[in-house]
C-alpha cells in the first residue's frame, strides 16, 4: 500500500511516500528554519504562508522522487494535531483536496505518532509493546506504545518542551535559532560541572517533569553575569544545561518502563539527537538491561515519512477520516 504523507505542523513543509508502513519511496522535507532564524523563533502567520507556497510543488517532487504517478497513490496521511494551527491546517486542507480529488482514503495522524514511528522506518525488526520517550520542539511526553494504535501517556511536561528549552538557552547565550544542535555542539567543548541548575518535581506526579525553572535559571544566570560584568563559561553551561535536561528525562523514562513493564525503549523527536540524552539514555539501558532504539538523526526531525509510516497502521486500525475532518493544536495521543 503506497501512502501519500503530509507534515506541515511547524517550519517544515514535508511531503513523503511510504510503503506499507516501512519502505521509503520518496521523502522531501523544506525547512523555513532560516526564515524563522532573523526572528529568533518561528512566526506562525510566515510559516502557514511559506507551507502554502511549497506544498503542491513538494508533493509533486515526492511523487516524481518515489517514481510513481498520482494513479498509483492508494491513501493520503496527513498530520492533523498538535501543531501551529494555521500551519496544519494547511497541510490538512491540501491533503483532503489530494485525497478527494484521487478518490482515496484519507488518514488522520496524531504528530507525536508520527515521532514515534519514524523508528519503523529505521528498524524493521521494531514492534509495539515498547516505552517511548517523546521529546520534540512543541512536546515533551513518556508513552507506553501498548500497540501502533494504542498508546498511553506516562508522564508529560507541565510547561515548557525540552526543544522549547533547548531553543530558548540557546537565545540567551546568542546562538542561532533552532537552538538545540547548536547548544549540543557548545555543550561538546566542556566537561560542565560549573553551574547548579534547578531540577523540578512535580508533586504527587514523578513521571510529569517540568523545564520552564531551568529555562529562566539560564536566563537569570546570564542577565547577572552581565550585570556584573562577569564572562559566562558559555560551553560549561550549554554542557550543564544539557545534563540539567537529561536528567529530568533519562531517569523518568526508566521509571516509566519499569511501571509499563517494558523493557524496550524507543527516543522518539529532534531533541532525540542530542547526545548528552543519547548518552544517557544507553549508559541507563544498558544498566537496566534494557533494549534501546536511537532514531538515527535524519529520522529525529519532522519529516513527511514518519506521517506515511504511522499512517499505515492507523488505517489498518480502520482509522480513516470523511472531508470534514478538522486542524487541533492540542489533541490527546
Ligand atoms: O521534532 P522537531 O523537528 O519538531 C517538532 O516536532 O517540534 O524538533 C525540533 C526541536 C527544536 O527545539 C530543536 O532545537 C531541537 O528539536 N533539537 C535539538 C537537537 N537537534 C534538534 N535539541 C537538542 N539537541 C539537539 N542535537
Amino acid at each position: 500500500m503506497k501512502i501519500l504523507a503530509f507534515e506541515t505542523s511547524c517550519d517544515e513543509t514535508a511531503v513523503a511516500v511510504v510503503e506499507d508502513g516501512r519502505r521509503v519511496l520518496s521523502d522531501a522535507v523544506l525547512s523555513q528554519a532560516d526564515m524563522h532564524a532573523v526572528y529568533g523563533g518561528v512566526v506562525p502567520e510566515i510559516a502557514s504562508r511559506k507551507h502554502v507556497e511549497a506544498i503542491a510543488g513538494l508533493a509533486e517532487q515526492s511523487l516524481k522522487e518515489a517514481g510513481i504517478t498520482r494513479a498509483e497513490v492508494d491513501a493520503v496521511a496527513v498530520t492533523y494535531a498538535p501543531g501551529l494551527i494555521g500551519a496544519v491546517l494547511v497541510g490538512l486542507s491540501f491533503a483532503k483536496s489530494v485525497a478527494y480529488a484521487l478518490g482515496v482514503p484519507l488518514i488522520p495522524v496524531h504528530h507525536v505518532r508520527g515521532h514515534i514511528a519514524a523508528n519503523y522506518l529505521a528498524f524493521p525488526e521494531l514492534k509495539p509493546p515498547f516505552l517511548a520517550l517523546c521529546i520534540s520542539g512543541g512536546n515533551t511526553l513518556l508513552v507506553d506504545v501498548r500497540d501502533y494504535t494504542d498508546l498511553k501517556i506516562m508522564g508529560s511536561t507541565r510547561d515548557d518542551a525540552a526543544g522549547e528549552c533547548f531553543d530558548k538557552a540557546a537565545r540567551v547565550l546568542d546562538l542561532p535559532y533552532p537552538g538545540g544542535k547548536p547548544m549540543d555542539d557548545l555543550a561538546q567543548q566542556s566537561s560542565g560541572g560549573v553551574y547548579a541548575l534547578p531540577r523540578a518535581k512535580v508533586s504527587g506526579c514523578d513521571l510529569d517533569m517540568s523545564f520552564s525553572g531551568l529555562k529562566t535559571a539560564v536566563v537569570n544566570l546570564a542577565h547577572n553575569a552581565a550585570q556584573k560584568g562577569e564572562a559566562l563559561d558559555r560551553a560549561a553551561l550549554a554542557a550543564d544545561f544539557a545534563a540539567a535536561v537529561s536528567g529530568e528525562l533519562v531517569p523518568r523514562t526508566m521509571e516509566a518502563a519499569k511501571r509499563a513493564g517494558r523493557s524496550v525503549i524507543v527516543a522518539a523527536g529532534g531533541v532525540a539527537a542530542n547526545s548528552r540524552i543519547r548518552g544517557d539514555l544507553e549508559r541507563a539501558c544498558e544498566r537496566e538491561g534494557c533494549q534501546l532504539y536511537l532514531p538515527p538523526l535524519r529520522w529525529c526531525g519532522d519529516n513527511g515519512a514518519m506521517i506515511g509510516a504511522q499512517g499505515y497502521y492507523e488505517y489498518l486500525a480502520g482509522r480513516v477520516a470523511d472531508m470534514a475532518l478538522n486542524a487541533y493544536a492540542t489533541r490527546d495521543i
